[in-house]
């Protein structure tokens, strides 16, 4: 795959097969790409918990918030959930304050879970203070965002964001989710 091709095919995805198993060695892996990832000023401050085990995947599912645009979804049923989460974190006592290292990261953990045929989808929407009480989280460290990762169960296509200017993703009658992007016009808002 072209990297091209593996941007394109690292959609979110937010139903999955759950019976499909995701060993906590492959997740070691992943975060080795987050490893390994630009980092403003090298500092390095992310820190991750992981789960594969289906209790403590229960317990991270209740606190996070699916699709926000789908008003009647209201996440994915029992038998289409994750199989593992990455929880990416900050300790606050190495923190920067250009902070987009987490988004950098994620990104790059999602590109090799896509590689191998796996995929999954970033929460922001993480009920914070639940969350850190359930796992035991120290203070110190800040949630940052939480990634979900299974073998996706649905199709997700992309479209292009029409004269409306609506960029709201939709699913059709078919089940098929839409994601609306827009045009390389439209973002290139300068040029020499
Ligand atoms: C920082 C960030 C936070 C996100 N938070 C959520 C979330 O809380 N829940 C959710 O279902 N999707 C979340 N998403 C996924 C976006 O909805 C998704 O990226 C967007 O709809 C475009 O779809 P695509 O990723 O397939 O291009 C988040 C994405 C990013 C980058």
């Amino acid at each position: 795959m072209t990297i091209k091709e593996l941007v394109a095919k690292n959609r979110s995805y937010r139903c999955f097969h759950q019976e499909v198993i995701i060993e906590y060695e492959i997740l070691r892996e992943l975060i080795d790409l987050g490893r390994l990832s630009a980092s403003a000023a090298n500092m390095q401050p992310l820190r991750y918990i992981l789960s594969c085990d289906s209790k403590k995947n229960a317990l991270i599912f209740q606190h996070l918030a699916w699709a926000m645009y789908l008003k009647d979804w209201s996440g994915p049923a029992e038998g289409e959930r994750p199989s593992a989460y990455i929880i990416i974190l900050e300790d606050t006592q190495i923190s920067h304050p250009l902070r987009c290292d987490h988004g950098i990261a994620a990104q790059s953990i999602l590109l090799g879970a896509t590689e191998k045929g796996l995929g999954g989808c970033i929460i922001g929407a993480i009920k914070k203070r639940e969350l850190r009480d359930a796992l035991k989280i120290p203070a110190r460290y800040e949630i940052l965002l939480v990634l979900a990762l299974g073998k996706p169960k649905e199709k997700v296509v992309l479209e292009t964001v029409g004269p409306d200017g609506d960029i709201k993703y939709w699913r059709d009658s078919k089940g098929i989710h839409h994601v609306p992007k827009r045009s390389l016009d439209d973002i290139i808002i300068g040029s020499s």
